[in-house]
Parts: structure tokens; C-alpha cells; sequence
């Protein structure tokens, strides 16, 4: 047994994802998380909401409420969504909290010890009217180049053209409208990166080769561009607090941390959130904290490959700075878009399918599978309503639904509620095992290299294997000649509905649940399968009560599919 840290990249705060944001990150995490557990790992799986940031604020602005109270709301609105795909956290966070604030200004503290940190006069634009600097991007103007009258202070959308806050013609607040802006002096806090960049090119030598090719192309290609000095402190009301016992002027304007800044520290403080809630039996810093050579965690992250730069080169040099052993990741996951259509699932443009909306049409499940056994790990992939409809029908409600309730449903009408004895194994359950132990031995394999696709077409070979075995047995031909080889069959496919239950379960968590609990074994703990196990076929013996319970999968008609791409829109705007 050893001990798995799994994090998944940290969902802003301001709205409600898309399936495509669901696929990079947490759900590949809960379903590495379960996995392991039933393979009788030690695993904390932690994530949390993003919180602080100008996008934050003026997403509360937007709603009328406070920043903290609209947080809040928002924090439990994700939260009951994620809760309904089933991802099985230890523990979903607040990057708000009072532990994410400690900690974040105790790194702050330390940079600064050891010459991380330093203090540098900026010059920025101040606007009057909403008494605030502004962020470039929240500067609207005319672009200079092609005349177009809502290009942002960083760059024009319409001609692309990078720009500076000075640049724009006509400037105005993006927040207020107000053209009243003026430039002023100002002081942040730099992250002396820069003096970090020869550590963090050591550290990626010596773990990056592990990761997959995304990962380390990502972070080398940041390293080859030399990591720069950044400014890690802003103006805005709601972030942490710069502490004022180790910069009391800039505490006293005001100042908070940059949400990058902040954020992946939260990784550490959800975990000290997590173990404050129970301190006799958590303990957070064994997770953290690895004095030399006591490396007995493993830390694995998820991310969509946008988030690789933050967490493999600007969190570790964080991190190294500090000077003291925080836990460095191990293996960094990282994932392409999920597209829709092609084109780009878009927050913003509202195209595209968003979890509230996805658990309103189908049960998690459904979700799951598909987007496991789709995920964009070596190239983008798209979601379309037809593959996601066929994916469903196919695997889901033929292969694997339709096996367990013909079987079940058979079983229970020609011998009755208990599991039939009927005759002794014979050369076909031998080859049948064989199969079976050679195709888990693979699975396991794909999931231990994080390889979810391979791993999801592993798991519906399992599931095809028995519908193979089922069609060569034909019990509902046996049972006209010979009732007892029919029964062997049947205890047989039984068997491998269990043994599906159990290894199902990280994909389909409530699917599997039901299977298992169709036994009445009382174990509802879903253990793991050994190959002795999956060669036998015999965990659940004769004479074991059983139901049928209701359809796994139904399947989704014409004209549900017309309907979908009705409502969520489809090909032609692609
Ligand atoms: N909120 C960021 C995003 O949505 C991810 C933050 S990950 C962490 O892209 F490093 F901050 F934790
Ligand atoms: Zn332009």
C-alpha cells in the first residue's frame, strides 16, 4: 500500500463549467482516485473553487452581492453539481479560506527571507471614477492599428494585435465607462523567477521525463523561453492579504496576492482544511511537508494543458524557494480541449454543454463513461450528440445493460431468486477465464499509466467478453436440453456481472453500485478483483439471493438526439 496526493486543477469561482473544462481535470482525478482506493491505496484526493481575481468581483458585481457572499453562493452551487457526477473528493476547498491565507503569506514570507521577493515601483492606469487601478484587459478602447472601438488594453480581438493600456484611443473602464483615467505610480511585490530558473530546470530534469510528452514539452518550452521576474501582488479588495508584519506599507494600501499566486497553494491549504475539521486523525503536513529522503507520497496533478505552465515550472519555483521541503508533484497529467463540434467549448459564448445541464438530461454515468473513454489525452477530441448518442447505445445500454438484465431476468424466470448451481465448470469457463484474467491484467495496466482511453476500451472488452460467452452458451437454447449446463451458464455470466460491478466502478460509479448490490452478498465495498479470482469466476456462489434491478442504461431515441442538438445547438454553427 502506499500513499497517493491527487489534485485536480482548482474550478474558477466565477460560473458554472463545461463538460470540456469536467474532462481535463477533476474527472480524470476521481476516477484515478477510485481506482486506487479499491486497490487498497492511502489516497487524499483534493480539489477546490478558485476564488479571488478581478473576474471574481466583477462576476459578484454582476449578481448584486458582496464578493464573499457571492463566492459562497457560488462555491455550493459547483459544489451539489460535482457532487451529482459522483467525484469522490476527501475534500472540496475555498481558495477564501482563513488556511489558504496563512499559508500563502507564509511563502510569501519565506521568498522574501531568501531573496525571492522584492519591491518595485510600476507604472499603471488608476480609473477615477470606479477608484481602482485597472487590470490591462479591463482598459477598452479604439484600436490604433484598425480602428475597432472595443480593443482590450492587452491585445485588439479584432486585429490581434498585442497592445498597451497607452496605446488605445478613446481609453475607458471596461467596469464603469468612465474615461476618467489617469496613470500613477504604484508598488507591487516581484517574484524573483529569474533567479530560480537553473533549480527549476535541475528539478524537471530529474522528475520530467516521466511525464507524459504533453506535459514536459509544455514545461521545457517555458524553461527555453527563461522564466521572468512577475509582479505577484494587485489592487483589489478581495484576494490575501499582503501580511503588514513584513510589508505594512503596502498591507496598508491595500495590497492582495495575484489569484496565480494564491491559488496553488490552496493545493496545501484544502488539505489543512480537510485536517483541521478532524485534527486527531488528519494530518495535513504528512500529505505536504517531506523532510529529505522520506518521499513515501506520491503526488500526482490534473489539468487541461493550459494550466501545465503554472504547475510545472511557476508553482515549483515557488515552492523551491521557499526553501523548506514542500511536496513537489511527481507526475503531471495533462490534457487537450474537448471540443464541441470542433470548435471551441466557449464559457463566455455559452456554446457547448455545461455540467448543470448535462445531469439534467442523464444520469453521471452516462457523462463519465463517454468522456473517459473520448478523453483528449494525445490530441483534441469532439463532442458530438451523435457519437455521445451511439457511444451510449452501444456500449452502455447494448454491451453492458442489456448483458445484466437478459441475464438476471432469464435466471430469475427459469430458476428462481437464488443463484442456480447447475453443472461444473467446463472448457469453455476455462477459456472464458483466461480471457477475462488476461483482459484485467490490461486494464490495470492502462490505469496505471494514467492511460484512461486505453482503459476504458480494456473495460468494454470485459464487457463484450461475456456477451460472446452468452451468445456461445445460448442458455435459453440449453435450458430446452439441459437444464443443469443452462445453469452453469447462467452462475457463470453472474459472476461476471460482479466482477464487472467491481471493475466498473471508477468509471460508473452508481451504475456498478447497482450491479453489486443485485447480490445479496453484503459486501458493498467494492474490493478489487485478483487474477485467481477473475480466472474462477466464482465469488458469488450458488445459492446467493438475487434481483433484477431496474434497466442500467436506457437508451436515447431519434428523437431525444433531435431535441438535444435543438436545445444545445449543433454541426451547423460549428
Ligand atoms: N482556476 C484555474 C483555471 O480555471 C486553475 C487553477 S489551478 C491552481 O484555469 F493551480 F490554481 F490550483
Ligand atoms: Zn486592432
Amino acid at each position: 500500500m502506499s500513499r497517493h496526493l491527487i489534485t485536480s486543477a482548482l474550478p474558477y469561482i466565477n460560473g458554472i463549467k463545461h463538460l470540456g473544462n469536467m474532462v481535463g481535470s477533476m474527472l480524470p482525478a476521481d476516477v484515478y482516485s477510485r481506482y486506487l482506493r479499491q486497490r487498497g491505496h492511502d489516497v487524499l484526493y483534493i480539489c477546490a473553487t478558485d476564488e479571488h481575481g478581478t473576474p471574481a468581483e466583477l462576476a459578484a458585481k454582476e449578481a448584486g452581492l458582496s464578493v464573499a457572499e457571492f463566492c459562497a453562493q457560488a462555491h455550493d452551487t459547483q459544489k451539489a453539481i460535482y457532487d451529482g457526477f459522483q467525484l469522490a473528493f476527501d475534500y472540496f476547498g475555498r481558495s477564501s479560506s482563513q488556511q489558504n491565507v496563512e499559508i500563502t503569506q507564509h511563502f510569501a514570507r519565506k521568498l522574501k527571507e531568501n531573496g525571492f521577493i522584492e519591491e518595485r515601483a510600476i507604472r499603471q492606469v488608476f480609473s477615477v471614477a470606479d477608484d481602482r487601478f485597472l487590470p490591462d484587459r479591463y482598459i477598452v478602447g479604439t484600436c490604433p492599428h484598425c480602428g475597432y472601438d472595443k480593443a482590450r488594453g492587452d491585445q485588439c480581438e479584432n486585429c490581434t494585435r498585442v497592445l498597451d493600456p497607452t496605446d488605445l484611443l478613446e481609453a475607458r473602464s471596461a467596469i464603469s465607462g468612465s474615461s476618467e483615467l489617469e496613470v500613477r505610480e504604484t508598488r507591487h511585490l516581484f517574484l524573483l523567477q529569474s533567479k530560480l530558473q537553473g533549480e527549476v530546470e535541475k528539478w524537471i530534469d530529474r522528475v520530467g521525463d516521466e511525464w507524459p510528452q504533453l506535459a514536459s514539452s509544455i514545461a521545457r518550452k517555458w524553461l527555453t523561453e527563461g522564466l521572468h521576474d512577475r509582479a505577484i501582488t494587485r489592487d483589489l479588495e478581495w484576494g490575501v492579504p499582503v501580511p503588514a508584519d513584513t510589508w505594512p506599507e503596502l498591507a496598508a494600501e491595500g495590497k492582495v496576492f495575484y489569484v496565480w499566486f494564491d491559488a496553488p497553494i490552496e493545493y496545501i491549504g484544502a488539505t489543512k482544511e480537510w485536517s483541521d475539521l478532524d485534527p486527531a486523525n488528519r494530518d495535513w503536513k504528512s500529505w505536504w511537508y517531506e523532510p529529505e529522503g522520506a518521499a513515501d507520497v506520491r503526488y500526482t496533478e490534473f489539468m487541461g494543458k493550459d494550466n501545465v505552465p503554472f504547475h510545472t515550472v511557476m508553482f515549483p519555483a515557488t515552492e523551491l524557494g521557499v526553501r523548506e521541503p514542500w511536496k513537489k508533484v511527481d507526475y503531471v497529467k495533462a490534457f487537450n480541449w474537448l471540443n464541441y463540434y470542433g470548435g471551441k467549448f466557449s464559457t463566455s459564448q455559452r456554446r457547448g454543454v455545461f455540467t448543470h445541464d448535462a445531469l439534467e438530461i442523464l444520469p453521471a454515468d452516462y457523462w463519465r463513461y463517454f468522456m473517459m473513454a473520448n478523453a483528449p489525452e494525445s490530441d483534441d477530441t469532439s463532442f458530438t450528440w451523435e457519437h455521445f448518442t451511439a457511444t451510449v447505445n452501444k456500449d452502455l445500454a447494448d454491451t453492458l445493460g442489456n448483458f445484466v438484465n437478459r441475464v438476471l431476468s432469464f435466471s430469475r424466470k427459469r430458476f428462481g431468486d437464488d443463484v442456480p448451481a447447475g453443472a461444473a465448470a467446463g472448457p469453455a469457463e476455462a477459456k472464458l477465464g483466461e480471457e477475462i484474467a488476461a483482459l484485467l491484467a490490461e486494464y490495470e495496466g492502462h490505469m496505471e499509466a494514467l492511460s484512461f482511453r486505453k482503459a476504458a476500451a480494456s473495460l468494454r472488452a470485459l464487457w463484450s467478453a461475456g456477451n460472446s460467452y452468452l451468445e456461445e452458451k445460448a442458455p435459453w437454447l440449453e435450458i430446452k436440453t439441459d437444464p443443469e449446463a443452462a445453469a452453469l451458464t447462467l452462475r457463470t455470466a453472474m459472476n461476471l456481472i460482479h466482477l464487472y460491478s467491481v471493475v466498473s466502478e471508477p468509471f460508473i460509479p452508481s451504475s456498478a453500485t447497482a450491479m453489486r448490490s443485485a447480490f445479496a452478498l453484503g459486501d458493498d465495498t467494492a474490493t478489487w478483483v485478483t487474477p485467481e479470482q477473475a480466472r474462477a469466476l466464482d465469488t458469488v456462489p450458488a445459492g446467493t439471493a438475487f434481483t433484477v434491478p431496474p434497466v442500467l442504461f436506457a437508451k436515447i431515441t431519434d428523437e431525444d438526439l433531435e431535441a438535444y442538438r435543438e436545445r444545445f445547438g449543433g454541426a451547423d454553427e460549428a
